[in-house]
């Protein structure tokens, strides 16, 4: 599906499909209230015989109007005009998506980017952000995942999507925020693809081959595996206590983008790869532990986020260290109360082998010092604990510098991939202490994802660091079940601010 920005008239554009907002009660917008006066008031006739009321992402076709030169205008409601926010904005696109495609309309014309959006930080939004937000949701909801079907694969009907531009003076910075909208969409697909694929076929080896086909498209982008001899010599015993209970190999990912000058300290970013999270010896409890396939999200995420950077050929270097495993229990598996040292050189307690994804973090956290690294973002499916403190819809962020916290936090609204910052007090890191090594890998029931974060914070210290904990956000459960593409935007975005 393409989509393009243009600036058109609501009653003679030629296409298959207008769609024009209503809100909240009854009210028509610029662009409906002109399609209404050019197809003798059809639309408003059809809201005072109370047919369409304007309620939020609702929908509604009119065939054949008169007047018009578009074959159907689809009115999609836009709620309250003093509610409308960047998530319902985004909410209503996905809404007008699946109409389209539900009518197997081709293309059609989209009268929305007038809309205004209210947001707390802010009192406009402007036309370049509302196409980049339309662009996105529109490419977002358009994802389907259906390789793995032996049916179910006819080629979609939706061609094209028109983001009507009232003002070709919005024209330039429209385009360009087109052109970062499919940019992030594109890294957001490749996550969610490998996020959905199952344990079998998405194990280390297939995210390490996965991250060297996909360096082949940029010259700017160099790609190292890492196998488990490289990492023996590397004295990661954290990372390959995880691993050593599975008959999948572990692997290191680093993929390395140079956009900037030579001598610029590169952006690192770490995402926890666990391709599958059985718990290990601590099993889990059998409910819903297929979506522990989705354990290894934070790499997928990187790895999404290195081809969103790539395609926006931004101008700074960015290094991304991926540590793949899988946690399997096994004769030869990691044992509640086993001692192992880390590539640090300090030692952990393994006191419970589901708290695995810190494990192989904290090695790979290690190997980042190698990079000299301006600053290193992790991102990781982490704890439980973070889905109970926020649910679904923000992400966790910990970090040892407020300035960094702040920028993620700033990302995360400009790019609607919102995170929250909880707190890393060292009062937290007493619940950490082991009686027979230098730490233990678990910190009790209290505070999980800040315990989880304090752990990470003592392999951090020689640089600016955040942890993202994505355990809420990565994917969805129930009917929607499937991987979300977060943090991808969160993540470009962030890089995209820098310089
Ligand atoms: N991958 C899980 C975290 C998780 C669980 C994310 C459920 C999303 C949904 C992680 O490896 C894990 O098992 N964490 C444990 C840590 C505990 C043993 C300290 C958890 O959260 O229960
Ligand atoms: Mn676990
Ligand atoms: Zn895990």
């Amino acid at each position: 599906m393409d989509i393009r920005v243009k600036t058109t008239q609501p009653e003679s554009h030629k296409s298959a499909c207008i769609v024009v907002a209503i809100h909240q009660k009854r009210q028509l917008s610029p662009s409906a209230a002109l399609a209404d006066s050019a197809c003798n008031k059809r639309i408003s006739d059809l809201i005072k015989k109370g047919d369409f009321d304007g309620k939020m992402g609702h929908t509604q076709l009119l065939d054949n109007p008169d007047g018009i030169t578009a074959e159907r205008i689809l009115l999609v409601g836009a709620g309250s005009q003093k509610k409308l926010t960047l998530s319902s904005y985004r909410k209503m696109h996905s809404n007008i998506l699946g109409a389209l495609k539900k009518a197997n309309i081709k293309d059609a014309v989209l009268y929305t980017t007038e809309l205004e959006i209210k947001e707390a930080h802010k009192d406009t939004t402007s036309v370049a952000d509302k196409t980049r937000h339309a662009g996105e949701a529109l490419l977002e909801a358009n994802y389907s995942f259906t390789e793995l079907k032996s049916t179910d694969k006819k080629a979609a009907t939706l061609k094209t999507i028109t983001l009507n531009i009232q003002n070709k003076r919005d024209m330039p910075k429209a385009q360009q925020a087109l052109k970062t909208a499919t940019a992030i969409a594109s890294g957001m697909d490749i996550a969610r693809r490998l996020g959905n694929l199952p344990g079998n076929i998405c194990t280390p080896t297939y995210l390490a081959k996965q991250a060297v086909e996909q360096s082949k498209s940029c010259k700017k982008t160099k790609v190292t595996i890492l196998g488990e001899v490289e990492m023996k010599k590397l004295k990661m015993g954290s990372l390959l206590s995880v691993s050593q209970g599975s008959r999948e190999a572990a692997k290191l990912i680093v993929i390395e983008y140079k956009g900037g000058k030579a001598k610029d300290k590169p952006y690192v970013l770490v995402g926890k790869g666990v391709t599958f999270d059985t718990g290990g010896i601590s099993l889990k409890p059998g409910a819903a532990m297929d979506e522990m396939k989705f354990d290894m999200c934070g790499a997928a995420g990187v790895i999404g986020t290195m081809a969103s950077v790539s395609a926006l050929q931004l101008n700074i270097n960015v290094v991304a260290i991926v540590p793949c495993v899988e946690n399997m229990p096994d004769g030869a598996a990691t044992k509640p109360g086993d001692i192992v040292t880390s590539m640090s050189g300090q030692t952990i307690e393994i006191l419970n082998t589901d708290a695995e994804g810190r494990l192989i973090l904290c090695d790979a956290l290690t190997y980042a010092e190698k990079f000299d690294p301006k600053t290193v973002i992790d991102t990781a499916t982490l704890t439980g604990a973070c889905v109970v403190a926020l649910g679904s819809h923000c992400s966790a962020t910990l970090s040892n510098n407020d300035k960094l916290a702040q920028d993620l936090l700033t990302a995360g609204t400009t790019s609607g991939d919102r995170t929250w910052q909880m707190p890393l007090w060292d009062d937290y890191q007493d619940q950490l202490k082991s009686n027979f090594a230098d730490m233990a890998n678990i910190g009790g029931r209290e505070a999980g994802t800040i315990t989880a974060a304090c752990f990470l914070a003592r392999f951090t210290k020689k640089y600016k660091w955040a942890h993202i904990d994505i355990a809420g956000v990565a994917w969805n459960s129930g009917a929607k079940k499937g991987a979300t593409g977060r943090p991808v935007p969160l993540l470009t975005q962030y890089l995209m601010n820098q310089k």
